[in-house]
């Protein structure tokens, strides 16, 4: 079998429930799959297919406890710049942000994380990232495997960097931790099509 044969579930099922998954049984995600969703990850459009990508998929539990370290400080750090400065600052309601927050403690309960980083000589480079990434999570979800992306926050970048060995010639972009639920992939919840799609003309419905 192929890794696109593996890749199996409905497209639409795939897109309509792959949410942020935030929590995650300590169950490992096997190599094949890894090897799978990374497959995916690369086949991504990219411009001029130059490629401008490194992707470090981090198993080590050890290095993966020093990683959530930083990324409890980066999450805290990038909180401080909205002027939040702790629990008691986000309402009960923000239930995303809620989550986010609980994933800032639990981040090295991920069994991988896969760090995201875009070559920075290549222009476009950081736009080039992007659909890999969306790809790398649609082939996670298809193997009923979930994660989020995250973002770091220059407060810790250095440190990253040294930690893994990051060159200059890179940029650390996204910081996606996966594993499988604890929980289900419900239905992603969007605003209604017609508040956010106009056809022809801005503000024309679109049927
Ligand atoms: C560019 C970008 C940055 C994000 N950063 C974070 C983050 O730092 N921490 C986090 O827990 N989720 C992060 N997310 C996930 C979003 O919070 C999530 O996609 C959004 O709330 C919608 O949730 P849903 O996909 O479960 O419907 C990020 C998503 C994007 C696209």
């Amino acid at each position: 079998m192929t890794t696109e044969s593996r890749l199996n579930i409905p497209l639409g099922e795939a897109m309509f429930t792959q949410r942020a998954i935030r929590r995650f049984r300590p169950d490992p995600i096997p190599d094949d799959v890894l090897r799978d969703i990374m497959e995916a990850a690369i086949r991504a459009p990219n411009g001029g297919n130059n490629q401008p990508w490194h992707f470090l998929v981090i198993k080590d539990p050890d290095i993966r406890l020093e990683l959530g370290e930083l990324y409890r400080e980066a999450w805290w750090a990038k909180r401080k710049d909205e002027g939040i400065n702790g629990p008691e600052d986000i309402a009960p309601g923000k239930s995303s942000q809620r989550s986010a927050m609980r994933l800032s403690s639990e981040f090295a309960s991920a069994p991988v994380v896969v760090m995201v980083c875009a070559l920075a000589k290549t222009q476009g480079a950081m736009g080039s990232v992007i659909p890999a990434v969306q790809n790398l999570l649609l082939a996670a979800r298809s193997h009923g495997v979930g994660g989020t992306i995250t973002t770091l926050h220059a407060q810790v970048d250095e440190r990253v960097r040294r930690l893994f060995g990051v060159p200059d010639t890179a940029q650390i972009v996204y910081c996606l931790p996966l594993g499988y639920p604890r929980g289900r992939f419900g239905s992603v919840q969007r605003k209604p099509l017609e508040e956010v799609c106009s056809v022809d003309r801005w503000g024309d419905a679109i049927s």
